[in-house]
């Protein structure tokens, strides 16, 4: 693999809204943002991406952009921005902005000016199309529930497509003179010093022009929106067209936001010559899903997330480097999610974080992650601001759910459980802001904080700092980064074991993935304990030699990084 210089590097996203308010009214922003950066740099982040803070109505959260020139007030200044490069720039942090171009919001003045003249050149910036007899033009149901189609006010048989919300119309990339647009702000992003993108819902780009009807797949007589993507041809040359035009004079880092691509296709993605640098591992976000709606979801069993991350791991790791992650602002709490209930303490928190790391590809954190923040509990669906879970609740009744029943079958999958505000000390409103939030603190700040955590030497955040540290430590970092992921040990249940196979230096990583304690035998000699989440660092008792090599007793949730003789 040709080596890229954010290779070694450990990424962290950071959703603005609810990650630190530097003035006061209970919204973060960039001033938020600069003054934690000196946190970030000691967890030893290279990589910061940002969420959207760019104008929007926030209909979904800063998703919907009014103006891709301009940072909402919410969140600063164009001044707080520029200083925040500058500072980021200082601590070797390279700082990737969000790009939502799908879609725009509906107050965008593309669309504004489309709204007057459907027919003039902006209503070619959009998908504008006929009905059938006042009807939606084809049965597509958006992300976010409803029809894809909205009427354009003032006509009777004319619809806009949006494949999320009404107020985010679908930008029409057929239309050239749009992706010039669009390349134009991006070198304008990148001329000020930002080091790349996340390229927000980027698949659905390309549509299936022929915007026909496919077979229903819910109650609502619809289907889902995406199956369109089975059908559109040519999302490529999109990408390159955009890679060639903006991305690469700059080299830009890349990393795209992808779901339902075709697993044959990987390499125009992420391979040498891909249009992405990377892609986000969403393998086991998308275990446990359900056509009908969250509410008929089930918990992943912790076999099923290890077999789709070796899976996974199987087929890239020979094509690029995709990026790990237990968790963003659209998926609820890793540990909430990925540990059995009633389990989820430090030592097990520990281990996710262990075997996320570990794992071949780029590490990426969420905010509050690296302190063990956990889902919130939601007392009634108005503590809900997520558009999405407010959707899926109204499915769930329509169902034939009650309300209680419905907001539980919701509430684990809200994302809103990633966008409560930042516990950052165990005072009022966990020491985010002065005045009250935007959205609801989860209650065990006083018990789950950065601050108790800081100094703590068994706290998660010190065990991330650790793992942190060992993907750039000289002694490792090879085989961390490039070493090759050879699964061991997988006919067992409720365990995770991998080797990493660097040239020169092998380590080996163990998960007792359960509360019982387990023993196990490897054909390897171990000769150093690494890195041990139950605090045992270098103490040998459990690691007896045998004559075909290792024979490893392990506590309950136990992880363990070995080298191998
Ligand atoms: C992406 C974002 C999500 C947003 C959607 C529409 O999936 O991560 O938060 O709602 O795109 O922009
Ligand atoms: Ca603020």
């Amino acid at each position: 693999m040709k080596e890229k210089w954010w290779h070694d590097k450990t990424a962290y996203q950071i959703y603005p809204k609810s990650f630190k308010d530097g003035n006061g009214d209970g919204i973060g922003d960039l001033r938020g943002i600069i003054e934690k950066l000196d946190y970030l740099k000691e967890l030893g982040i290279g990589i910061l991406w940002i969420s959207p803070v760019y104008q929007s109505p926030f209909v979904d959260q800063g998703y919907d952009i009014s103006d891709y020139y301009a940072i909402d007030p919410a969140f600063g200044t164009m001044e707080d921005m520029d200083e925040l490069l500058a500072e980021a720039k200082k601590r070797n942090i390279a700082v990737v902005m969000d790009l939502v171009v799908n879609h725009c919001s509906d107050r965008h003045e593309w669309f504004q000016k489309a709204l007057k003249d459907p027919f003039g050149k902006y209503g070619q910036y959009f998908y504008i199309r006929e009905g059938k007899n006042g009807n939606p033009p084809c049965n597509w149901r958006s992300y976010f529930g409803g029809s894809v189609w909205e009427k354009l006010p003032g006509y009777e048989n004319l619809f806009y497509l949006h494949m999320f919300a009404k107020e985010q119309p679908d930008l029409n990339w057929e239309n050239p003179e749009l992706r010039q647009e669009i390349y134009k702000m991006i070198r304008w992003w990148l001329e000020k010093g930002v080091a790349g993108f996340r390229l927000d819902a980027i698949i659905n780009i390309k549509k299936d022009l022929r915007f026909c009807d496919f077979p229903t797949d819910r109650e609502d007589g619809m289907c889902a929106g995406s199956k369109m993507l089975e059908h559109a041809e040519g999302v490529h040359e999109f990408l390159q067209e955009m890679k060639e035009e903006a991305f690469a004079p700059y080299h830009a880092f890349t990393i795209g936001e992808l779901f339902d691509y075709r697993q044959d296709e990987l390499e125009r993605y992420i391979g040498e010559e891909g249009c992405f640098e990377s892609i986000f591992d969403f393998s086991p976000h998308v275990l446990g899903g359900c056509e009908q709606g969250w509410y008929n979801r089930r918990k992943v069993s912790p076999d099923e997330f290890r077999n789709a991350i070796f899976d996974s791991k199987r087929v890239s790791q020979d094509i690029g480097m995709m990026a790990n992650i237990i968790e963003n602002h659209d998926e609820p709490r890793g540990v909430s999610r990925y540990l059995p209930e009633g389990e989820v303490n430090e030592t097990s928190k520990k281990m996710l974080a262990g075997i996320s790391l570990m794992t071949f590809g780029l590490p990426f954190l969420y905010q509050g992650q690296e302190i063990g923040m956990t889902n919130k509990q939601f007392r009634s669906i108005q503590e809900v601001d997520d558009i999405s879970t407010i959707d899926e609740y109204r499915v769930a009744l329509d169902h034939g759910l009650d309300e209680e029943e419905a907001l539980k079958a919701v509430a684990g999958m809200s994302r809103d459980n990633a966008r409560t505000p930042m516990q950052w000390n165990g005072g009022t409103y966990a020491g985010f802001s002065e005045a009250a939030p935007w959205l609801m603190v989860n209650d065990n700040y006083p018990e789950i904080n950065a601050e108790e955590q800081e100094n703590r030497e068994t706290s998660v955040l010190s065990f991330y700092k650790k793992l942190i540290a060992l993907r750039t430590e000289p002694e490792y970092t090879e085989t961390i980064v490039y070493g090759k992921q050879v699964p061991v040990l997988e006919g067992l249940t409720n365990f995770v074991g991998f080797y990493r196979q660097g040239t020169g230096k092998t380590l080996l990583v163990l998960a007792n993935y359960q509360r019982e304690k387990r023993t196990v035998c490897v054909e390897a000699e171990i000769k150093k304990v690494v890195l041990d989440n139950c605090n045992t660092d270098g103490d040998w008792k459990q690691i007896t030699k045998t004559k075909d090599g290792s024979q490893i007793s392990m506590e309950g949730y136990q992880f363990l990084i070995l080298e191998v003789a």
